[in-house]
């Protein structure tokens, strides 16, 4: 199905189908008010209805912001796709709501079809958004074509990750993502370097190594570097890659192992963000870097009680193998801070349980020592259709990791702030000089879904990327 711009009044655009977003205020108004009513349609949020002799679609919002058309867009793409239509058009909702439509419908639209045997054909091949304005006050098209193509970019980026997050452990290996990495470097022009698990043991990778000894799927590295000619600033993008996280000898219980393919998702949206931002062309450099693993058990597998030496030269005290996350984002963060010398460094992790704990399976949580960082992403990503909350670190959480055996140790001593002091654990891995340029984002939560929320269906969400996107584009804006 393609989402296209047309340079033309939504009446010249032929169409099976007209979308109509109403809030209860519009549909008061609305011409097909008595026939809709028959219907049972109320205009409340994502309220669907179709009126199939007048070719028109409507569903409800509660306002003509952006979460709401979102959300809106990706009903109607969801459940026109049951139908028979193979084209649809629809108005403008004010120019700054153009990213989250194509969001809601390139988004909304996506379903994870790769190991269903019979896939139905689709009938719904166009979206079509003409150029004019729902209530006439139509935008210069240039600034409507460019919020297209930005906003087409970056939801199909998100789908990429969502695709790589829904594919299965022996399907999507190190090894795999390493060649998924190489292939994207060589359509999207950028470098790749591809470390391997000899090279990580020359690299003094130890805590990462350990983490993956006991896979048949040996540990990667994976660096990709986005270079424009113009940038004016450097930041480098870290991802946690788990392709499996079976808790290790630490073993899960059987229940939360089902969905532990998701644990790669952080290095799924890092590859994500570099196809968006080589394809934006934005002109920021742009390094990517991927701690690939399997957490898997057998004779070699590391143990509670193992002291591991991380490339830094902490001395970590392993007392939980299912807290593998932060050990390989150790080594990956401290290799990317003496690889490259960046502005700003932030790491995506699906790092714990207990940052859903804390702020529900829908947001992301944001930890690092500036205020001031925090604000300017909070800023650049409340429209991004993506949900960031912060959580604060203290003094008091931070002894909660400290070790009697080595210099810190791998769970903490309470069970409280589990996502703070995990992120207090990558802290100390991130240099004096980056503390304040550094951010951690937990997506354990909004990562992967089992039931739809949103413009999601099952599966890999793309957390992180728009986000990121959104961020990445706002150090352009404050040049
Ligand atoms: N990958 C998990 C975290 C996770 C849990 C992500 C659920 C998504 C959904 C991580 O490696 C893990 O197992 N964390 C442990 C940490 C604990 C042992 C301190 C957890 O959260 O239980
Ligand atoms: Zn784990
Ligand atoms: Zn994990």
């Amino acid at each position: 199905m393609n989402v296209i711009l047309k340079n033309e009044t939504l009446s010249k655009i032929e169409a099976e189908l007209t979308v109509l977003f109403l809030t209860p205020e519009a549909l008061e108004a609305c011409e097909h008010k008595t026939l809709l009513s028959k219907t049972g349609f109320k205009a409340t949020q994502d309220a669907f209805s179709v009126l199939h002799e007048s070719g028109l679609v409507v569903c409800g919002v509660e306002n003509y912001g952006s979460t709401a058309l979102r959300s809106a867009a990706a009903t109607v793409v969801k459940k026109v796709k049951g139908y028979n239509y193979s084209t649809l058009k629809l108005n403008q909702y004010y120019l700054k709501n153009v990213a989250a439509l194509v969001e809601g419908f390139v988004m909304g639209a996506y379903s994870f079809e790769m190991y269903k045997s019979e896939t139905a054909e689709e009938a719904l091949q166009e979206v079509i958004f003409s150029n004019d304005d729902f209530n006439n006050e139509s935008a210069d098209f240039n600034d409507i074509q460019k919020a297209f193509d930005d906003a087409l970019i970056t939801a199909t980026a998100a789908n990429f990750t969502r695709e790589l997050v829904n594919m299965t452990p022996q399907d999507m290996t190190p090894e795999v993502m390493a060649e998924v990495a190489e292939t994207l470097a060589t359509t999207n022009g950028l470098e790749c370097e591809v470390l391997d698990e000899k090279a990580l043991e020359f690299e003094n990778m130890n805590a990462m190594v350990a983490v993956g000894r006991a896979s048949i799927h040996k540990p990667r590295l994976i660096h990709l570097t986005y270079k424009p000619e113009n940038a004016i600033k450097v930041v480098s993008l870290v991802g946690k890659g788990l392709t499996y996280d079976s808790g290790g000898l630490s073993l899960k219980p059987a229940a939360s192992m089902v969905t532990m393919k998701m644990d790669k998702a952080g290095a799924c949206a890092v590859l994500g963000m570099m196809k968006a931002v080589s394809e934006l062309k934005l002109p920021v450099e742009v390094h990517g870097f991927i701690g690939a693993a399997e957490n898997m058990v057998d004779g070699s597998a590391y143990k509670p009680d193992d002291v591991l030496t991380a490339r830094n030269g902490t001395t970590i005290e392993v007392r939980n193998t299912d807290a593998e996350g932060r050990l390989v984002l150790a080594d990956v963060l401290a290799y990317a801070q003496d690889t490259v010398k960046s502005d700003f460094i932030f790491d995506y992790a699906t790092l714990t349980g207990a940052c859903m704990v804390a702020l529900g399976p829908y947001t992301t949580g944001m930890m690092g020592h500036s205020n001031h960082l925090k604000h300017k992403i909070l800023k650049a990503t409340s429209h991004s259709g993506e949900l960031v909350g912060s959580l604060p670190f203290n003094d008091h959480l931070k002894k909660l990791i400290k070790s009697d055996v080595a210099d810190i140790c791998n769970i903490a001593s309470k069970p409280y702030g589990g996502a703070i002091t995990a992120a207090l654990f990558l802290d100390h891995f991130i240099t004096d000089e980056m503390k304040q340029k550094w951010m951690h984002f937990d997506i354990a939560g909004p990562a992967y879904t089992e039931s739809p929320w949103d413009v999601y269906g099952h599966g890999g969400t793309g957390a992180g990327v728009r986000m990121t996107v959104k961020f990445l584009e706002s150090l352009s804006e404050d040049k």
